[in-house]
């Protein structure tokens, strides 16, 4: 075996130099994913998380250069659901069986603290059994203090890149990578099980900057990790760059199951939009969640932040029988639990 491979699985810490190597080396990587399976099924076991994902509304206030819902792409269609309308697509999502729910959105100011809370306190009195996570970018320690007050149990808010250099080159000067990286901090502070995350292959990215990923999320220590692969979206300043490698990115997946074997790591939409086989393909790299998509059909179209983004198969709400009868076919067996990170 590689010897950083080895060390990584003795639980040794890498230098940034080190992760580099490691993400950059020529290797058979079904060795890797074979060991990240194993460390995964030690603790998740087969069980793979079924969460419904409700994309409430594409407004958004921010111009990241890599997202098809930023502000200035006029092209854009904008929705947004109601709180009325955001509950009764759980309730839904609940009697078809789930018990994990993420509100999903641009920054959209609609959506004051007020709203928020009302519509965390609905779902959690109607749905105890239920975790709520939020995603709705970057607010105040005192929003994030609130929503986790009216119940709110998880947070996702990818740090996009632990490089500054390359996170300005991402964004508009207007978004701060400090900024992003204190929301984080007090997610944590917060008790959220916080959830980080990166696309692989997004323009200015280089194996140095995904080295620097896996030493911030070896130091955050979050509960969840998203990774996907940058896909290009038409009417964005990076419509023409090339989208991300696949492969990549299911190294990436992998270096972070073997990082940190308790995180829960989603086999994200995006990887399953870059391969037709690509949610099956995270899973054997040592992904344990699926979000499938209960957003209303008519909506679901209109969240596109990448091109082509697949809204179809294991990414649509409605089909989780196929979505089950397929998981087990490849020996997975989906949980419409909870699903919340174990830590020892
Ligand atoms: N390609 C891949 N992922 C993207 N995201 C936004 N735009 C793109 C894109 N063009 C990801 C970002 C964001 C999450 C909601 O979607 O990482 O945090």
């Amino acid at each position: 075996m590689n010897d950083l491979l080895s060390r990584l699985v003795n639980g040794q810490s890498l230098s940034l130099d080190e992760w580099e190597a490691l993400i950059s080396c020529t290797m058979d990587d079904s060795e890797l994913f074979a060991l990240a399976r194993k460390a995964r099924d030690e603790i998740y076991g087969r069980k793979v998380f079924l969460r419904g994902l409700i994309e409430f509304t594409s407004f958004c206030r921010n111009d990241c250069y890599y997202c098809g819902i930023r502000h200035s792409n006029k092209h854009a269609e904008r929705y947004r659901l109601e709180e009325k309308e955001i509950i009764e697509c759980c309730i839904a999502g609940y009697e078809a069986g789930f018990r994990s729910f993420v509100l999903q959105g641009g920054e959209d100011l609609y959506f004051t603290d007020e709203r928020m809370v009302s519509i965390i306190r609905a779902i959690k009195e109607k749905m105890p059994d239920s975790a709520l996570t939020v995603s709705i970018g970057e607010r105040t320690e005192e929003s994030y203090r609130l929503m986790k007050e009216a119940g709110a149990d998880r947070y996702l808010l990818r740090h996009e890149t632990a490089d500054r250099e390359h996170y300005s080159i991402l964004h508009p000067a207007s978004l701060s990578f400090d900024d992003r990286i204190k929301c984080l901090e007090n997610l944590k502070k917060l008790g959220y099980q916080t959830g980080a995350g990166m696309m692989v292959g997004s323009p200015g990215s280089s194996f140095r900057t995904l080295a620097e990923d896996m030493l911030f999320i070896e130091s955050l220590k979050p509960e969840m990790v998203g990774i996907g692969p940058f896909i290009p979206h038409h009417d964005t300043p990076f419509a023409h760059c090339r989208m991300g490698s696949v492969s990549l990115t299911l190294r990436m997946i992998a270096l972070v199951r073997l990082l940190d074997p308790h995180i829960m790591l989603p086999s994200t939409t995006a990887l399953g939009t870059a391969d037709s086989n690509g949610t099956i393909k995270g899973l054997e790299a040592g992904a344990n969640v699926i979000m499938p998509n209960i957003t209303p059909i008519g909506e679901r179209r209109k969240y596109t932040l990448y091109d082509n983004k697949k809204i179809t198969g294991s990414e649509a709400g409605e089909n989780i029988a196929a979505l089950s009868s397929l998981l087990e076919s490849c020996g997975y067996e989906a949980s419409l639990t909870r699903g919340d990170c174990i830590r020892q």
